[in-house]
């Protein structure tokens, strides 16, 4: 049983206010029609596009060979008229071209439960505001049951032979459902998706763009540490161990550039800190190294749903020379946050305070993470 798709994308998009036609909008990196067309194609046999009047060679040009493109109506309705002439399939989807971000596995949903006998397909999601009849000059003539009621989306599908019946008479509706019904038919509802949203306005396109990841929240975070040199101690600094050089005391290994990191990626993620993360009472952090810590942050700040997009750390002290270990350092840094951006520099202090005295090594960091 072979299938077809038909794209209704000949509307002019007055709400968007654009000036072009609404299917021809760019939705991250291609049109409103090229996304429709994507996920559809993958689900049928055969593809129409009804393409505003007078832009049918720029839309065969947009879409490519194989696909028909027919001249679309004045109304939604014909322009689906105009598809179904041309149609092939026994089946048919209808589907709006402002619906762009619909899914495949909806498309073959909706074809699946046509095979499995049902005649017209619609999908739906639940209503979400409370819906009222309006009366005259703003008054309300009645509320009606929210449990009841559904959005409807596209795709939906048909039998063919059963579509054409509905539309023979040149009947008018918003959706093909509304005019089965209108012929007494059976339409069978399933389970829609938030992706099918239909973007009528730039507000719409913002929250289309938000599914394909591009309205990503940033927060910004900064950490510092610092310890003081300790006889007999063995130096780890920024993830990497310096043979001859004097450590530091203190809690775990006193790597103070990834403890100031691991501060900088808890304040930016709002998290806590270093110390209510892996303090003192919890003892199997007691002797963890800054590499194991940053790694266990990474944990931590992923699980809350965030993504590092850069790391910078400042070493501040007279010794030892970052400068010759300083790729080294970065590489060992990222490596622990599973291949973050980081940057590293160092700095002096002018022989004043515990650095410029020689009498430890600090770490000032800063962090950007984002979450979609
Ligand atoms: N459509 C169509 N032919 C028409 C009118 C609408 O093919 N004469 C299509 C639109 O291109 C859209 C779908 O039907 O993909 C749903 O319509 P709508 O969201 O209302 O789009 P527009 O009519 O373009 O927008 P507006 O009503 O704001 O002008
Ligand atoms: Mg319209």
């Amino acid at each position: 049983m072979s299938v077809t798709a038909i794209i209704a994308a000949a509307g002019s998009g007055e709400r968007f206010g654009a000036g072009i036609p609404k299917a021809l909008i760019q939705l991250g990196d291609r049109t409103l029609l090229e996304h429709a067309l994507a996920s559809l194609s993958p689900a049928v046999d055969q593809i129409v596009i009804s393409a505003p009047p007078g832009y049918e060679k720029q839309i065969t040009e947009l879409v490519g060979q194989g696909i028909d493109v027919v001249t679309g109506g004045r109304t939604r309705s014909e322009s689906v008229r105009n598809a179904l002439a041309v149609t092939t399939g026994d089946f048919v989807l209808v589907h709006d071209a402002a619906r762009a971000l619909a899914s495949s596995d909806l498309a073959h949903a909706v074809i699946a439960s046509l095979k499995s006998g049902e005649s017209a397909v619609v999908p739906a999601v639940s209503v979400v505001d409370t819906v009222k009849v309006l009366s005259s000059e703003s008054y309300v003539a009645s509320t009606l049951d929210r449990a009841s009621l559904i959005n409807v989306q596209t795709p939906q599908g048909f039998k063919t032979s059963l579509l054409r019946q509905a539309h023979a008479a040149g009947a008018q509706a918003s959706d093909d459902g509304a005019l089965i019904e209108a012929i007494g038919g059976k339409v069978k509802v399933i389970a829609g998706e938030d992706r099918a949203l239909k973007i009528t306005t730039p507000a719409d396109l913002q929250i289309a763009l938000g599914f394909l990841g591009f309205n990503s929240t940033y927060r910004s975070g900064i950490g510092s540490d610092a310890h003081a040199f300790g006889v007999g101690r063995p130096l780890w600094l920024a993830g990497l161990f310096w043979p001859g050089e004097d450590g530091v005391d203190g809690h775990s290994d006193g790597d103070v550039a990834a403890h100031a990191i691991c501060d900088a990626l808890f304040a930016a993620t709002q998290l806590g800190d270093l110390g209510s993360n892996f303090g003192t009472d919890r003892p199997q952090y007691a002797d963890a190294s800054g590499v194991q810590l940053l790694h266990e942050t990474l944990s931590i700040i992923t699980a809350a749903g965030y993504s590092i997009s850069n790391v910078t750390v400042q070493i501040i002290g007279n010794r030892p020379k970052i400068s010759t270990r300083r790729s080294e350092a970065i590489t060992a840094l990222s490596l622990a946050l599973s291949g973050a951006d980081v940057s590293l520099s160092a700095t002096t202090t002018d022989g004043m305070g515990l650095t410029g005295e020689g009498k430890g090594i600090a770490a000032i960091a800063s962090a950007l993470v984002f979450k979609q």
